[in-house]
Parts: structure tokens; C-alpha cells; sequence
């Protein structure tokens, strides 16, 4: 998400201050600017009127009308940014004034804000903005008059504005280098963070791809180290599944020498576990089973009979046929081995498999009676390939039947004894390891 993104957090962080920084600057640079420009008018308006002044006191004293206009009309010809400029005596009646039609009228009293004021003058605000610069006359230390000078507004805002433009061009420029400058540097500090994440994310599925070292500082470093740990990682996770898959082997193993010495106990079904569960495997491959449950109904094989190391050796080695006495001792083999794995918690999932792999479809079997989908799939499995195996296989009491024969049995008992879908599926994987081969009476 871009919105929670470093890169946009830090931008926007940034940027924000650049432009409350930038606006800030840009005011009061242009305040100050403002006032320099404005001194400065102010200054050069005090000089002329000075100047003006000095030249207006001979004209005054020597009552030379002639010279006080020629003082009014040269200033005014000279600069552009006199409104006007007019001579007054002690009561400010015009004895001159750029505007001639104002001549013998009165300048005072004088309006607006008084801006400055000192021995050589002062200067007024308007209430309209203009200014007023207010120069006396003196000669030989007597005081003649004024001599008034109304500054041009608008060349003076004029010239404000031509230094705010260039100021806010010069501040607009600055903030657009420091946007270009935020995001280059954003995206120098925060690319490789983002592909740190990306790393962490991908060490998490399992796959280590060594990041790009953009720089030999702390991030650089930091990169460098996250190579380094991801490698480590792997190498030790590599090492861990090696460590597991022996162990499982292992574990396996012990449990099929356990399975074989069980079986040993009879001469008769030597390698019954073993082959029960190869049958097994092949049905549960061939109903789609996973991976894992296929390796569960392995070791659920194995451990199918394990409750036969407490039947007597009188009943589990008997020649002959079992009475019921005998056959209910030979049953408790179910409930046995259920309580053998009880024992070890590693060994509980097993349970339900071994405790009914003698159960039947129809609910007549042993222990529990369950029936239909209520035994477990792996049990209902186990009771085929463990029936089919007995039945395949030599009692002292009966030869081994053919393997049609034994199809043919769990046909007869499907949807009795036996799943009939599991039995159709094991019918099936039966033809297709023998191409061609026909089981007339069962198919
Ligand atoms: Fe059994």
C-alpha cells in the first residue's frame, strides 16, 4: 500500500515542513523587502526635499517668486516619482505647487499617521496609503516655511511588487528543487529498506535471494548483515529437514522392526504388517490421499496389530479354529493396541485406525460396532488390505486362496464386512497393475 509506505510517511513529513519553511521565508522576506524598498523611497523623497528646501530658502528670502516655481516645476521634472511638490510659508498657504491652479490655497491641517519626524522633517501616511514628506525652510536660523513632497503610490507599490515576484519566483524555485531533492532522497534512504522487507518476506516462504548493497554505509551494512543471517538461516534449515527426515527414518524404522516382531511371533503371518501396508498404500494412492496421510496410514499399518503382543501364545498360535472364548481374547487385540498407543502421545493420531481396523461396514464388527462413514477411512482401508492379505495368505487350518479368490470374497462381503467404494477402488487398482487380467466372476 503506497499510503503505508516509509517512502510516502518520511515525503510527506518532509515536505510538509519545506512548505511551512518556504512560506514562512517567503513572508518575511517579502515584508522586509517591502520595507527596505520603502526606506529607501522615503529616503531619497527626505534628500530631494532638503535639497529643495535649500534652494527654496534664497527664492523665499530674496522674494523671488520666479526662483520657489522654477525649484517646484525642476524637482518635479526630475522625478518621476513625486506626485507633486508644493512651497509653503510658516502657514502653509502654497506659494508654490506643481499643480498651479493649487497655488495661494491652504496645504493644512495635515491628515494621517505620522510615520517619522525629526529637525530636518516628517514624514505622514495617508489614509490612503500615500506618503507625504514635510521638509522646513530655514535661512540664517529662522524657519521661512515647507516645502511638501507627495510621493507616486503606485510607482513605490509597483516597485514592492516587482520585488515580491521575483522573490516568490526565487522561493517557488527553491521549493521545487527541495520536492525533487525529498524524493530523490527518499527514494535513496528508503529503496533499500523496501527491499530489506521484500527479502524478509521471501527468507519467510523459504527462499533466500541475496539483496544489491547500494552503499557502504549503515544501510549497506545492514543489507550486508541480512545476506549473511538469511544464508545462515537457510543453511540451518536445510540442516534441520535433513536432521528431521533421518529422524522420521529412523523412527519409521523402529516401528517396522517392531511391526516384524509382532508378526514373528506366528510363523504364519511373517510380514503380514508389511504387506498389509503396501496394499494399503496403493488404495489410499488411488483415492486421492495426500502425502502426509499416505506416511500416517503407513505407520497406522504397522501399528495395526500391535495389540497381538498381549494375546496368550495359546490362542494367537492355535492350529485350529478359535472358540468363541478364544476368538472374544483374540478381539481385545483391537482395544489392546489402542491402549498401548495411548501411552505415547506421538502415537495417539494412530488410534482410531488400529482400534477399528476389525469394525464392518454393516456395524457387525468389533469393538465399537460403528458402521458406514462412522469408521474412520483408514480403518475401513486396513480391513481390506488386512482381510485380503490373510486371505492370500496359509493358515494351519486352510491353504492360501488366489488372489481372484480373495477379490472375489471382498465383492461377495462388499457393503457387509467392507466399504463397497473402497473395494470397487481396490478392484481397480488390482486391473490396472495387471493389464489384461480378468477376475470373471468378481468384475
Ligand atoms: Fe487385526
Amino acid at each position: 500500500m503506497l499510503f503505508q509506505s516509509l517512502r510516502f510517511k518520511i515525503s510527506v513529513v518532509i515536505l510538509f515542513l519545506l512548505a511551512v519553511a518556504t512560506f514562512l521565508f517567503s513572508v518575511f522576506t517579502v515584508r522586509a523587502v517591502d520595507d527596505y524598498i520603502l526606506n529607501e523611497v522615503l529616503k531619497r523623497a527626505e534628500t530631494v526635499g532638503r535639497s529643495a528646501a535649500a534652494t527654496a530658502a534664497y527664492s523665499i528670502a530674496a522674494d523671488d517668486l520666479l526662483g520657489t516655481d522654477n525649484v517646484v516645476s525642476r524637482v518635479k521634472d526630475q522625478h518621476t516619482d513625486v506626485d507633486f511638490i508644493a512651497v509653503a510659508d510658516n502657514a502653509m498657504k502654497a506659494i508654490a505647487h506643481s499643480d498651479i491652479s493649487k497655488r495661494g490655497e491652504s496645504l493644512g491641517p495635515l491628515t494621517g499617521q505620522l510615520v517619522s519626524m525629526d529637525r530636518y522633517g516628517a514624514v505622514l501616511k495617508g489614509l490612503a496609503g500615500e506618503f507625504e514628506v514635510l521638509t522646513p525652510i530655514s535661512f540664517v536660523h529662522k524657519q521661512l516655511g515647507y516645502v511638501m513632497l507627495g510621493l507616486n503610490k503606485s510607482i513605490l507599490f509597483n516597485a514592492q511588487k516587482r520585488a515580491r515576484n521575483s522573490i516568490l519566483k526565487g522561493f517557488a524555485a527553491a521549493f521545487f528543487f527541495g520536492v525533487a531533492g525529498v524524493l530523490l532522497l527518499t527514494s535513496i534512504v528508503t529503496k533499500p529498506i523496501a527491499e530489506l522487507s521484500a527479502g524478509v518476506m521471501e527468507l519467510k516462504k523459504g527462499k533466500n535471494r541475496p539483496l544489491k548493497v547500494y552503499s557502504r554505509d549503515e544501510l549497506g551494512k545492514l543489507t550486508e548483515s541480512f545476506n549473511e543471517m538469511s544464508a545462515l538461516i537457510v543453511e540451518q534449515k536445510d540442516k534441520l529437514g535433513r536432521y528431521a527426515g533421518e529422524l522420521e527414518e529412523a523412527y519409521i524404522s523402529t516401528l517396522r522392526v517392531l511391526a516384524a516382531a509382532i508378526d514373528a511371533r506366528d510363523a504364519y503371518t511373517l510380514g503380514h504388517s508389511a504387506r498389509v501396508a503396501s496394499l494399503s498404500l496403493k488404495l489410499g494412492e488411488a483415492i486421492g490421499l495426500s502425502k502426509e496421510e499416505l506416511e500416517e496410514l503407513e505407520i497406522a499399518c504397522l501399528l495395526h496389530d500391535v495389540g497381538k503382543i498381549k494375546t496368550p501364545d495359546h490362542v494367537l498360535l492355535k492350529a485350529g479354529r478359535l472358540d468363541n472364548s478364544e476368538f472374544r481374547e483374540m478381539s481385545r487385540h483391537t482395544e489392546d493396541g489402542a491402549e498401548i498407543l495411548a501411552k505415547a502421545p506421538m502415537l495417539m493420531k494412530y488410534i482410531p485406525a488400529v482400534k477399528h481396523h476389525h469394525e464392518w461396514y454393516n456395524g457387525n464388527g468389533y469393538p465399537d460396532g460403528l458402521s458406514g462413514d462412522a469408521i474412520p477411512l483408514s480403518a475401513a482401508i486396513i480391513t481390506i488390505a488386512d482381510s485380503f492379505d490373510a486371505m492370500t495368505s496359509t493358515r494351519p487350518y486352510r491353504n492360501a486362496r488366489s488372489e481372484a479368490e480373495a477379490l472375489k470374497e471382498l465383492v461377495r462381503c462388499s457393503g457387509t464386512q467392507f466399504n463397497p467404494g473402497l473395494v470397487q477402488v481396490f478392484i481397480q487398482v488390482f486391473r490396472n497393475e495387471h493389464e489384461g487380467f480378468i477376475l470373471p466372476e468378481v468384475i
